[in-house]
């Protein structure tokens, strides 16, 4: 069986975006793949946050993995501060690290292109932590959203650097960026990728969104005045983003949905989309609930931590001793 690795950063509320690009693709993988599906608490320190907040973050994070319908029978979910292997191996990285490569990742440019203040070292390094977080699982695929691919690219660079410097210590793992849903856009700003960091709330469907809420904002989403339902990113990026949250949440492909829509307005795209995202949101959210009323999730990290903890320490101590760590 092939092994597959992935995680999600407990900073905010999660968004349709990580469910069509993560979660919902973490599912339909969890039969065929020996999964490894973790919290990412220590990425979610490199920008501010306060306890409290961090806290409900990554229980809400947690328990919505679950409502989604990943199995911990199937899948082993863990918090990544649940196992210091991942810190361990993670400076290790860093120091393998050239300063210009991690300049050079596109998210952090980004990042320093809009804000002035408030960027951390942390914040720079934190690919080296991703590389960790892979390398210690020697995962074949690592299914990601676009916004992550390079990191993955930086960590098949990192493990090759290592192996060769050393000797073969680590497998390269590929990305795996879904067809459909890849990068899901704002709806209010239709080119700029939905993210839970964007403090305009009408163009981010929350997974907690009151359902009819939702709606709303799939009825408000901006879209062009071409009047023609077509999947073209480049042109009509507003009304090719609801097509890809259509077809993400329904399986339908967006050929065969652009075909019924001839002839049809925007209006009636946006009512079976928002009606689709209200019935998907509604039953998410009371799987959601029954779950956090059980307190299930303790038992599920417990478990978890205690699978993870076994391989990837197994791995950090064969690095320690290639490095030069033992004595
Ligand atoms: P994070 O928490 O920003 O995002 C988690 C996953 O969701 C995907 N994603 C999206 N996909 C489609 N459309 C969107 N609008 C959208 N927004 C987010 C992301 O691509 C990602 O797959 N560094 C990672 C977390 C991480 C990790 C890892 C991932 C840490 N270590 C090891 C994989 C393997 C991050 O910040 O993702």
């Amino acid at each position: 069986m092939k092994t597959m690795l992935s995680g999600i950063k407990p900073t905010g509320r999660l968004t349709l975006g990580n469910y069509i690009g993560a979660i919902g693709e973490f599912i339909k993988y969890q039969d065929e793949y020996d999964m490894y599906i973790f919290i990412a608490n220590e990425h979610a320190i490199t920008v501010p946050i306060e306890a409290k907040e961090l806290r409900k973050n990554t229980k809400d994070l947690i328990a919505l993995y679950l409502a989604a319908g990943l199995d911990p029978e199937k899948v082993t979910l863990f918090m990544q501060t649940d196992v210091p292997a991942h810190a361990k191996l993670g400076w290790i990285m860093t120091c393998l690290s050239g300063y210009g490569e991690l300049q050079r990742m596109t998210q952090f440019k980004d990042k320093m292109a809009k804000q002035e203040t408030g960027i951390t070292a942390g914040l720079y390094a934190y690919p080296a932590l991703m590389a960790a977080d892979i390398l210690l699982y020697d995962p074949d695929y690592v299914p990601v959203g676009v916004d992550q691919s390079q990191h993955v690219e930086l960590t098949r660079d990192l493990a090759e650097r290592f192996n060769h410097r050393y000797s073969d210590t680590f497998k390269l793992p590929q990305p795996l960026v879904t067809k459909v849903g890849a990068k899901i856009y704002d709806l209010q700003n239709p080119t700029k990728k939905m993210s839970k960091s964007e403090t305009n709330p009408k163009g981010v469907i929350d997974l907690l969104d009151d359902p009819a809420v939702a709606r709303n904002k799939i009825k408000a989403a901006v879209t062009d005045s071409l009047g023609v339902v077509r999947f073209d990113p480049e042109n009509q990026p507003g009304v090719s983003n609801l097509l890809t949250i259509l077809s993400a949440l329904t399986s339908e492909d967006i050929d065969s949905i652009v075909a019924r829509y001839e002839g049809k307005g925007y209006g009636e795209l946006k009512k079976e989309v928002g009606d689709v995202v209200y019935d998907f949101l509604t039953n998410l959210q009371a799987r959601y609930k029954e779950i956090i009323d059980s307190g299930v999730i303790y038992d599920v990290l417990k478990d978890g931590a205690s699978k993870a903890n076994q391989i990837a320490e197994k791995k950090v101590r064969k690095v320690y001793k290639k490095v030069g760590f033992t004595i």
